[in-house]
């Protein structure tokens, strides 16, 4: 229960009569078939999407302020006025579309991440909606699940600054400006230990990983201020997280003073029934809110069954009261109370503005990770006939990835066009998307570029897969280039680390781009062709197999080590065991040696700095991902065998050197042990700075 003093929403809450307070809990799915009535009459807190006969047909042509104003006139038409909010999935951008969540860790720049929330809050705002349904904050280790594109990845502490950027991004300081919108972290918690890989399955999670992998992105989006959380989907260690008190109450609420409201993911009040918790829909509505679930997505279990729940005794109306409270308290810090229509003539000067491109192909490029480039085969050069083929020569809307209702394929530069603008004068670019045509085609041709990959349909929500091999057809694209005996460059476009281990042993060179949103096609060019070297870095781990998931860095170790003198060890007898590529790889086209290691001491007292020194070995300027990891070699748990606690990008220049200094205090190395307290435990500790987290420096400490 919360100790803050709010008057007017006292007030407001003095007045309400039990069906209108249940009214402001019931989210509804807006479209042409919404009953009005039901907005008038009270029983709406929100709706989510809000299409309907207006949408498209006013000065905003997307999804339209004027309906969203439409419905919000009916609800200021409600005996009490209360606005409503309206939410909307502006997960990568909403006009502009910027990288998918998972390519936007790749550039492990928290300030883009920022600016380019703040973007597709203005954007959203200006078309009316108030709230959007992200950041998606959810750690994934394996990426046959769809909603790996939607997340920063495998790593915590990634994860956490990033979730911190993008709730900063989308409320700013004050989340009434006109241009801030609420932001919703998702989905609380556990949703990406689906097992299987397969959306909406349960994980189990123990206790200790839950609290060192799975719930650090969460507290850093309440420390940054969020608004609203998701609940997830699914069954976690037997119990649903929609009706998990512990969690949504005890951990967000309790330990973490979270202050703002709690939505149920789509229907997931209800699908309490089908988990097997609830034997009928009252139940399930009763579980979840008391649990700590203020607002039911869509499936009206609230609307229909609270009522007479609290007639019978067997819901507290004073539940009810506090997630109303938290509901208005949201409404009234987005300052709908004060401010609650949209300008709709902010849509023509504040969308897709060449300020918000130009963020979107920054990000973009920053977001490509170069995986291999044989004989600096990159930036192309020398080559005065170049092919391009692959189901990507043409992209558009495929650049976008999952989740980008808003965006428009018109507003795309064609692939092939942006390649030809930004190739050199006197290098011709033929475009050749059919594998027999592009055979005969590269006999003529200096070198191939194949851009190819998966579908933006083939990740997302519910877009699992049993292989991460290239989708079918697309190996054999690459056989046959290969087999041409010119050099090829294969670029792909996806929206999970696909198992690409026999296209990088037979190709030049390895792009990873993504899905790449609004300008990916220039930012492409300009990798290519060398206006910009490649800095970004895996956010997670690439397989070599998809038998190998799940597979990342901060593993723990066995008994048993891989690589391990031990005849019997972790391994399988049929794949090397090492991944593909590590976490934090990725090159560029000048290279980094790191040398002399220094800690400030031996012994962490309060603090310890350790530094190293980069140099630029190679003939241009670079960015270089300086990481730095930890591990803890004795604990009273097992610990992971690698810990990313901090990452510097820095630019240097050919043949200067930089010192690059990190520091290390005793909260970073705080972790849940034995007795489920979190704390630090004396003892020996290394630590390295390095380029990814297979390699790098190493030194040592104690506490
Ligand atoms: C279900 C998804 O899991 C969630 O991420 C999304 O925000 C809602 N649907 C609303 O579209």
């Amino acid at each position: 229960m919360t100790n803050l003093t709010e008057p007017y929403i006292d007030a407001l809450l003095g007045q309400m009569t039990l069906n209108e307070k249940i009214g402001q809990l019931n989210q509804y799915n807006g479209s042409d078939r919404l009953d009005t009535d039901l907005i008038r009459q009270g029983k709406a807190g929100s709706l989510l999407n809000a299409d309907g006969p207006l949408t498209g047909q006013g000065q905003s042509d997307s999804g339209s302020a004027e309906q969203r104003n439409y419905y919000q006139r009916i609800a200021l038409e409600s005996r009490l006025k209360i606005p409503l909010i309206f939410g909307r999935d502006v997960i990568h951008g909403y006009r502009t579309v910027f990288p998918i969540p998972l390519g936007q860790a790749a550039a492990f720049n928290p300030g883009l991440t920022e600016q380019a929330a703040a973007v597709a809050a203005k954007e959203a705002s200006a078309d009316g909606f108030k709230w959007a349904f992200s950041p998606m904050i959810d750690i994934a280790r394996d990426p046959r699940w769809g909603r790996v594109a939607e997340g920063s990845g495998e790593d915590p502490y990634l994860a956490s600054i990033l979730a911190a950027s993008a709730v900063r991004g989308m409320q700013g300081d004050d989340m009434a400006q006109p241009d801030r919108i609420v932001a919703c972290a998702k989905h609380f918690v556990g949703y990406g230990a689906a097992e299987g890989g397969r959306d909406y399955e349960g994980g189990e999670i123990s206790e200790p990983t839950l609290r060192d992998i799975y719930l650090p992105p969460y507290e850093s989006a309440v420390k940054a201020g969020v608004g609203t959380i998701m609940s997830a989907f699914i069954d976690l260690n037997g119990t649903p997280v929609t009706a998990e008190r512990r969690l949504l109450t005890g951990v967000l609420r309790g330990e973490w003073g979270f202050e703002g409201f709690v939505v149920s993911d789509w229907a997931s009040v209800a699908e309490l029934v089908q988990h097997g918790v609830a034997e009928d829909r009252a139940r399930a509505a009763a579980l979840a809110l008391h649990a700590g679930v203020d607002m039911d997505m869509v499936s009206k279990a609230y609307l229909e069954t609270l009522a007479a729940s609290v007639r019978t005794g067997s819901v507290p109306v004073e539940e009810i009261d506090e997630a109303v409270r938290r509901i208005l308290r949201i409404k009234q810090r987005a300052g709908l109370f004060d401010r609650p229509f949209t300008d709709p003539t902010r849509y023509t000067t504040e969308v897709l503005t060449p300020e918000s491109r130009q963020i979107a192909r920054q990000f973009a490029r920053e977001s490509m990770v170069l995986l291999k480039n044989r004989n600096d085969i990159l930036p192309l050069h020398g080559f005065r006939r170049i092919m391009v083929t692959g189901n990507y020569v043409h992209a558009r809307g495929e650049m976008f990835g999952t989740w980008s209702p808003d965006g428009r394929a018109e507003n795309v530069t064609p692939l092939d066009q942006a390649l030809k603008e930004a190739a050199p004068k006197d290098t011709e670019l033929w475009f050749v998307p059919e594998t027999d045509a592009a055979m005969k085609a590269a006999q003529r041709v200096d070198a191939v570029v194949i851009v190819l990959g998966e579908h933006p349909s083939r990740s997302g929500e519910n877009a699992n897969v049993s292989s991460l091999l290239l989708p079918p057809g697309q190996a054999e694209l690459v056989d046959a280039m290969v087999n041409t005996g010119k050099p090829v460059v294969l670029v792909v476009f996806a929206g999970r680390p696909l198992a690409i281990m026999h296209q990088v042993s037979q190709v030049d060179a390895v792009l990873y781009a993504w899905h790449p949103g609004i300008e990916g096609g220039p930012a492409l060019g300009d990798i290519l062709f060398g206006a910009y070297s490649p800095s970004g870095r895996l956010p997670i781990t690439f397989p070599r197999a998809t038998g190998q998931v799940p597979i990342y860095y901060n593993h723990k170790n066995p008994g048993r080590p891989i690589n391990s003198e031990q005849g019997f060890h972790s391994r399988y007898i049929d794949l090397q065991s090492s991944p593909l590529f590590p976490f934090g790889f990725g090159l560029g086209y000048t290279t980094f040696r790191y040398a002399n290691l220094t800690l400030s001491s031996q012994a962490l007292r309060g603090k310890v700095e350790v530094c190293a020194e980069v140099t630029n070995t190679g003939g241009r300027a670079g960015k270089e991902l300086v990481q730095l990891y930890v591990r803890d070699l004795v604990g009273s748990l097992t610990r992971p065998v690698r810990e990313l606690k901090g990452f510097q990008q820095v630019e240097i220049q050919p043949g200067e050197t930089r010192r690059v200094s990190f520091i290390i205090n005793e909260e970073m190395l705080a972790f849940t042990r034995g007795d489920g307290t979190k704390g630090i435990e004396p003892g020996c500790f290394h630590v390295w700075i390095a380029p990814d987290s297979s390699s790098g420096l190493r030194g040592e400490f104690e506490i």
